[in-house]
C-alpha cells in the first residue's frame, strides 16, 4: 500500500527517522536457492515460441496490481502467457525474447528488484517490501527462473531507447511497457494467439499440476458434502466457504468463482452470488475448482440431492445428462475433431428433449436447428489449464475447429436447465438444473478422466453421500 496517502496520520518524515530506518538491517540475500523444477519446461516452451517469430523481439508482460480503492489493491493474478513461458508469478515483470544474430532468441526477464535500504522507498513506497513482503533479488530470480534478470524500473526506457528488431508485445497487460514500444495491433494479436495456442497441449509437468488441482478439488467436494449432512450447510455461502478453505490450504485459491447453486439457482449458468438457502429436497449444483500454487486449475461440477436421495424427476433429468456426458466422453480421443464430444452430448440431449415433448422433433432436425439450446444453454466443454477457459485466444483452426491430440486437457460438461419461469415445461420441472463436469486428458489411446475420483452416476452419488455423511 502506498504510504503518505491523503488523510494518513503521518505527514512528515524527520531526517532523524529517515536515518534511523536506513540502518541496522541484516544482509538477507539467499545463496541457497535452486532452479525451479518448472524451469526446463518453461525453457522448452520458449524455444517453441522463438521458432514461431524468427528475427523479432517479443515482450510478454506479467501485469500490474489493480487498485481497488485508495491504497488497497485487488489480489494480483499474473498473465497466464507469462507464467507459462517463465514459471514465474511476479507482478510488474516481463519476459523479453531478443532475436540473436544467426537465429533463435536470447531470453531475459525484467523484474521488480528488492528495495534498497539506502532511501525511504523500502518503507514508504507504493511497492514497499516492508509492507508487502520480501521480494526476490534479481540474482535470486535469475537462479530460480534460469533466466538473466534486469531491473524493470528501467525497462520502458531501455525498450524505447533500443527499438532494435521489429517488436511485438502482448497488449492489455502492462500499459507502461506498451507505451514504450512501437508495435502493430494485428501483429501483437498474433503473439497473443500463439501464446494461447502453445498451451493447447500440456507437457508432463503441467499434467502433474492439473492432477494435483483435481485431487485437491475432489477433497474440497468431499468436505462440502460432509457439511451437507449436518445442519451447518444451510446456506450456499457455507458450501463456498468450505471449498475455499481447502483451496487456500492446498492450493493458491479457487480457479474461478465457485458456483454453489441450490434449488432454482442451479438454472443460472454463472451463479456466484451464492447467497441462497440449501434446503433438503432440492438439488445443489456445485461447480468449483482448486487452483494450485503454480496456478493450474481444475473445473468440476457435481449435482447433488441435498437430502441424499434424488426424487424420481430429478433422477430422470440427471440420468439424461449423465448419458449425454458418457456419449461426450466417448468421443474424446486423439484424432477426433474437437467438436465431436460437444455434438455427441448435445445430440443425446436433443433426443431426450424431443422424447419429453419439450422440443419439436424429429431429434435430428431439432439438433440441426439448435433447438435444444433453450435447455442446454452452453457449449459442452472447453480447454483447461492455467485459465479455467484455457487457450481462449488460440486460433479457431487449432482449437474449436481443430483435432484432439494427446496432452490436451478439456472439460466435458453437459447440462439441462429448466428455468423457473419457463411456461413451456410442466410446473414440476421448473427450477431444476443439472450439470455434470469432468476434466479429461487426451491420451495416446483415448482419454483419462482426471476427476474420476468423484462419483458420477445417480446411484454412485447417492451411495457416496450416504458414505460421507456416515
Ligand atoms: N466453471 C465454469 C465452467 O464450467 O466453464
Ligand atoms: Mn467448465
Ligand atoms: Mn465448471
Amino acid at each position: 500500500m502506498a504510504k503518505g496517502r491523503k488523510n494518513g496520520l503521518y505527514t512528515e518524515i524527520s531526517a532523524e527517522l529517515s536515518a534511523l530506518m536506513r540502518t541496522g538491517w541484516a544482509d538477507t540475500e539467499r545463496h541457497d536457492l535452486l532452479p525451479d523444477e518448472q524451469a526446463p519446461h518453461a525453457a522448452a516452451r520458449r524455444a517453441k515460441l522463438s521458432a514461431l517469430f524468427p528475427g523479432e523481439r517479443l515482450v510478454i508482460p506479467s501485469g500490474n496490481l489493480k487498485t481497488r480503492s485508495n491504497d488497497d489493491d485487488y489480489p494480483f493474478r499474473p498473465y497466464s502467457g507469462y507464467v507459462h513461458m517463465t514459471g514465474d508469478q511476479a507482478r510488474d515483470g516481463a519476459l523479453v525474447l531478443e532475436p540473436r544474430d544467426g537465429g533463435g532468441h536470447d531470453a531475459y526477464c525484467f523484474q521488480l528488484p528488492r528495495d534498497s535500504r539506502d532511501d525511504d522507498v523500502f518503507w514508504t513506497g507504493a511497492t514497499a517490501e516492508l509492507w508487502t513482503g520480501r521480494r526476490r533479488s534479481l540474482a535470486e530470480s535469475a537462479r530460480v527462473l534460469g533466466l538473466p534478470c534486469r531491473d524493470v524500473r528501467t525497462a520502458a526506457d531501455e525498450l524505447a531507447a533500443a527499438p532494435g528488431a521489429p517488436t511485438r508485445i502482448v497488449r492489455g497487460i502492462d500499459p507502461a511497457l506498451e507505451r514504450a514500444v512501437t508495435t502493430d495491433e494485428d501483429r501483437d494479436e498474433e503473439l497473443a494467439e500463439a501464446l494461447s495456442g502453445l498451451r493447447l497441449v500440456k507437457d508432463a509437468w503441467e499434467l502433474g499440476e492439473l492432477r494435483k488441482a483435481v485431487d485437491s478439488t475432489v477433497r474440497g467436494f468431499t468436505d462440502a458434502i460432509a457439511d451437507l449432512s449436518t445442519a451447518v450447510a444451510t446456506s450456499e455461502r457455507w458450501i463456498e466457504g468450505t471449498f475455499f478453505r481447502r483451496a487456500r490450504l492446498e492450493g493458491n485459491a479457487v480457479g474461478y468463482g465457485s458456483i454453489c447453486a441450490a434449488g432454482e439457482h442451479a438454472t443460472i449458468m454463472h451463479w456466484t452470488d451464492n447467497d441462497g438457502p440449501v434446503r433438503p429436497g432440492d438439488l445443489l449444483l456445485f461447480d468449483a475448482g482448486v487452483e494450485t500454487r503454480t496456478l493450474y486449475t481444475a473445473d468440476v461440477t457435481r449435482t447433488l440431492p441435498i437430502s441424499g436421495t434424488f426424487t424420481p424427476l430429478q433422477r430422470k433429468v440427471y440420468d439424461a445428462v449423465y448419458e449425454a456426458q458418457e456419449a461426450g466422453m466417448a468421443a474424446v480421443k486423439p484424432g477426433a475433431h474437437y467438436r465431436d464430444f460437444h455434438e455427441a452430448a448435445q445430440r443425446h440431449l436433443a433426443v431426450r428433449l424431443v422424447e419429453w415433448g419439450f422440443v419439436e422433433g424429429p431429434a435430428e432436425r431439432a439438433y440441426a436447428l439448435g433447438l435444444q439450446r433453450r435447455f442446454t444453454m452452453a457449449g459442452t466443454g472447453h480447454m483447461l489449464g492455467l485459465d479455467v477457459h484455457d487457450c481462449a485466444r488460440a486460433r479457431n483452426e487449432e482449437y474449436v475447429d481443430g483435432v484432439l491430440e494427446p496432452g490436451m486437457v478439456l472439460t466435458v460438461e453437459p447440462g439441462l436447465y429448466f428455468q423457473p419461469d419457463d411456461l413451456t415445461v410442466p410446473e414440476e420441472w421448473r427450477g431444476i438444473g443439472v450439470r455434470i463436469e469432468d476434466d479429461l486428458v487426451v491420451t495416446e489411446s483415448g482419454h483419462e478422466n482426471l476427476s474420476a475420483g468423484l462419483p458420477r452416476s445417480a446411484d454412485e452419488v447417492e451411495a457416496w453421500m450416504a458414505r460421507v455423511s456416515g
